[in-house]
């Protein structure tokens, strides 16, 4: 009877229930959408409960979809949108709060005092994270201070912290009734408060956060048999299916796209980008403003790092032009809108909505369009949006280039605006490389369905899951060098406009 791995992928706008075969090609999958919540400029939240509900629809839909049932899944692997911070109360299985997600700015009092107060270099140092609104430490501390009884019922146990993987796990597994509470090295390295060395929760570093251990579930390795339990029978999968890996989302994209070995990339184009560098069991320290990270680890094998450029607005200021601007009625309209024009008619545009991440972390940035003039239309615009998307890239690859001597030359992509082969070909002019997109796009659920199939002894290696892996198209660049040389001097000098706008 044919085998089957199981991944849920809990983005930052929906959540994807994916059904993997042995050779890594796609069986079914279901996706559905949940709603962002956006209380004040610079606030973003979720409804935690929404997303348990979206998550067992989606597993249940999934699975009749591929006319299966839960008995054909081997293992079941979680991956998930990182830093997004849940906390609830295990007696009743209630979130105290909304979920606060990555994107929400409302910490950078949190983040600039810890750095006035002289703590960012131990928070480098040991979290290899600079301080900032980003990560989930400071949204912990702001729900722990802003909502009455969680101090409370954190100091007494009651109240848990997870990420959107640790929340999940923890409703699969029985919820209030014998939930387990787990996450893994990938995403407690998001938290400013994991030891990026010893893998385990850091008391100094809880201490400046203030935030009581008690609240933090265990953290396992990434794949792992028996790490985080069974879906309960009576759940959305309606049987009992291991729960065997775990990877925050970006670092399952990399081992989507097998980049296993030290020196080997990938960037993914969602909502931000991501840009990962695996660095093998060595921890790269960044000091050109990437990230250092826990890329993966499985079972007793040690941990391996990588080097990130986070950005936060990519795929969303696409949405942007959609759902706020209205010069679009759908994301493939930008390319075909941005095809009206031959360049950008001068017009640079930085999506800094968040501040700006990698390499930069300025919260005080916001968003400029510059260059205007009254030639200038929508299509100019459209071609700005696509172009920031790769600008950013580059200011990301550039960064890596400098931390790790490894110069790129083919750049691996996936994500949902690979799908737009106009911003891919911009990637490739401006970055003076080859840029290429596998046959799975979908890399995310794929890394997390690999972590889960590892731990179970469905895939044997890593070298099996290379095989797997298939060019579907690569653009080569065409703009020369002047031109590269003069658009991204541009660029620069656009971003520069963006800082200091916020105290
Ligand atoms: O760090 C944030 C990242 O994990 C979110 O990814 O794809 O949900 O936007 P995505």
């Amino acid at each position: 009877m044919a085998q089957y791995v199981g991944a849920v992928d809990q983005g930052t706008t929906s959540t994807r229930f994916m059904i993997f075969d042995h050779s890594g090609n796609e069986v079914a999958r279901h996706q559905l959408e949940h709603e962002q919540i956006m209380p004040q400029a610079g606030w973003v939240e979720h409804d935690p409960v929404e997303i348990w509900e979206r998550t067992s629809s989606v597993l249940q839909t999934g699975l009749g979809k591929a006319n299966l049932n839960a008995s054909d899944l081997v293992a079941l692997g979680i991956t998930n949108q990182r830093e997004t911070t849940v906390v609830w109360d295990k007696n009743t299985g209630r979130p105290y709060y909304n979920a606060i997600v990555w994107q929400d700015t409302r910490t950078d009092r949190i983040a600039s005092k810890l750095e006035r107060d002289g703590h960012g270099d131990l928070i480098r140092q040991r979290a290899g994270l600079p301080p900032a609104t980003y990560f989930s430490g400071g949204k912990i501390q702001w729900i722990l201070e802003n909502v009455d009884g969680v101090r409370e019922a954190a100091e007494r146990g009651d109240a848990l912290f997870g990420n959107t993987d640790s929340w999940l796990v923890w409703n699969l597994t029985g919820g209030t009734d014998g939930g387990v509470h787990v996450t893994e090295p990938t995403n407690a390295s998001r938290t400013m408060l994991m030891d990026l060395e010893t893998l385990a929760w850091d008391d100094e570093l809880l201490a400046l956060f203030n935030i009581p251990r008690a609240m933090l579930p265990e953290i396992r390795s990434s794949s792992e048999p028996d790490a985080y339990g069974t879906t309960r029978a009576n759940g959305p999968l309606r049987g009992e299916v291991p729960i065997t890996g775990i990877l925050g989302d970006q670092q399952a994209a990399t081992v989507g796209q097998v980049c296993f070995a030290p020196g080997e990339a990938k960037n993914t184009y969602g909502t931000g980008n991501f840009m990962l560098l695996n660095t093998g069991t060595e921890l790269v320290r960044s000091e050109a403003g990437l990230l250092t990270t826990v890329c993966y680890k499985f079972g007793d094998a040690d941990a391996v790092y990588a080097l990130e450029g986070s950005i936060a607005v990519t795929g969303s200021a696409v949405q942007w032009l959609r759902d706020q601007l209205g010069i679009i009625s759908g994301a493939a309209q930008s390319e075909s809108l941005a095809r009206q024009v031959d360049d950008n008619g001068g017009v640079y545009f930085v999506p800094a909505f968040s501040g700006l991440f990698a390499p930069y972390w300025r919260s005080d940035a916001r968003g400029a369009i510059v260059g205007l003039s009254r030639y200038n239309t929508n299509a100019h615009l459209a071609r700005a949006t696509l172009e920031s998307i790769c600008y950013q890239s580059r200011d990301v690859a550039e960064a890596m280039e400098k931390d790790s001597g490894v110069t790129l030359e083919v750049l691996k992509v996936d994500g949902g605006v690979t799908a737009n082969e106009l911003c891919m070909q911009i990637q490739a002019d401006v970055l003076g490389v080859e840029v290429s997109r596998p046959v799975v796009a979908e890399t995310t659920a794929l890394g997390a369905a690999y972590a889960a199939g590892l731990a179970v002894g469905f895939w044997n290696n890593t070298d099996e899951l290379r095989e797997n892996w298939n060019e579907a198209k690569r653009w080569s660049p065409q703009w020369n060098d002047e031109q590269r040389t003069e658009g991204y001097a541009q660029w620069k000098k656009a971003v520069e406009r963006t800082l200091d706008w916020v105290d």
